[in-house]
């Protein structure tokens, strides 16, 4: 890492619009001098879902307040600022285009650098912004739309090992709660359900536990749960609380096996003789009962095992403008060809992931 530097990052590959500034000592050690997110939730709550046209629209308007925010907030100008950073992608083309021309802009007025961040490596840097976790380490990413094992061995080099072939996690807690009547997000709605249920009632698949290696799927399992509250509704005409909680309590059991399961084969591929560490990030990672089975097998793999805090979890442009730190010191920065990329894995020598998120395209 070079001399201490300042950096402004902008985010906008989904539903959350975020601007933040990052400062770097001459040793590496970072730290957070804002982290401005405006959710676009209200907006979307009525379609089910995130839709791009409208997430696009969002982001166009709120990214000038967002940096505004972030360099009042952060007590610092655009001229103090060293480099600009910005999701390239992968995520809804509409908002990474938003990000990307206001960062352009930025930085043509300023002359400052600008670099171009691919979000998911955002997420899998972040242990190292909030932990200093050095490398190599195991990386696990479950959110809405996200969902894979990295092996992280430098800020422009990640190994897939794995990751969903279908749902991604929190979009199969989000799909079961609306199957069994309960709120969206339904993430917490189930965890909160699930913790007056019985998570042995329903006898639910574990997908993809019987093939080798760290592949997922969650598709199966929701359509099981939708299997069983038919049986329940054609047998007495509807749910009760104590079903809805029943059924909850095992889709998340479900979840936990297989995320546990597969967390165990991903450490086969951990170097040798390097300290052990598991991260996980995304929105799952706020549930309980998913961060009790990956410590067990955290402990159990002799692994130190790190979960940053919920706001840097999620989406956020801190990760960003980090990520771009690093990289920095790897890479000479973008020019205006820079262009936004829907879709954009993190490790190329890997065949493309199937399936694409109600969030955007997986990588
Ligand atoms: O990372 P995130 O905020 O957004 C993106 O997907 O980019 O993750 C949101 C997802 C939602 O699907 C939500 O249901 C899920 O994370 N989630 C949870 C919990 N809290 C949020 N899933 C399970 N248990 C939770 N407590
Ligand atoms: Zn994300």
């Amino acid at each position: 890492m070079p001399a201490s530097l300042i950096i402004l990052g902008l985010e906008s590959s989904c539903d959350d619009t975020a601007a933040a500034v990052v400062r770097t000592q001459a040793d590496g050690m970072p730290e957070i001098l804002s982290s401005v997110v405006m959710g676009q939730a209200e907006l979307h709550s009525d379609f089910g879902g995130v839709v791009p046209e409208i997430a696009a629209r969002a982001h166009a308007e709120k990214l000038d307040h967002c940096v505004e925010q972030a360099l009042l907030q952060a007590k610092t100008s655009l001229e103090a600022v060293d480099l600009i950073a910005v999701t390239a992608g992968p995520g809804l083309i509409g908002g990474v285009v938003s990000g990307v021309m206001c960062a352009k802009g930025l930085a043509q007025a300023t002359g400052k650098p600008l670099y171009g961040v691919n979000h998911l490596a955002g997420h899998a840097l972040t242990p190292r912004l909030t932990d200093y976790v050095p490398y190599p380490y195991l990386m696990l990413l479950v959110s809405g739309g996200h969902c894979q094992f990295l092996m992280v061995t430098g800020a422009d080099s990640f190994r897939r090992l794995g990751g969903t072939i279908d749902d991604a996690p929190g979009e199969a807690f989000d799909k079961v709660a609306r199957l069994i009547g309960l709120p969206q997000p339904g993430g917490p709605a189930i965890e909160m359900a699930a913790s007056i249920g019985d998570p042995a009632r329903f006898a639910l698949p574990r997908p993809l536990l019987d093939r080798p290696g760290c592949d997922m799927s969650f598709s199966g399992l929701k359509t099981a749960v939708l299997r069983a509250r038919d049986r329940l509704t054609a047998e007495k005409g509807g749910i009760t609380r104590q079903d809805q909680a029943d059924l909850a309590a095992g889709f998340q059991a479900a979840v936990v096996d297989v995320l546990a399961e597969k967390t165990r084969r991903a450490f086969a591929d951990y170097p040798q003789d390097a300290p052990r560490t598991l991260c996980v990030a995304g929105g799952v990672a706020a549930n309980k009962a998913i961060r009790t089975g990956l410590e067990t097998v955290s402990a159990g793999e002799n692994a130190r095992f790190v979960a940053p805090p919920l706001a840097l979890c999620t989406d956020n442009a801190a990760m960003i403008a980090y990520a771009a730190a690093e990289q920095s010191a790897l890479r000479a920065p973008d020019d205006m060809t820079l262009s936004a990329r829907p879709r954009w894995p993190l490790d190329t020598a890997q065949p493309a992931m199937l399936g694409s998120g109600k969030k955007g395209a997986k990588a």
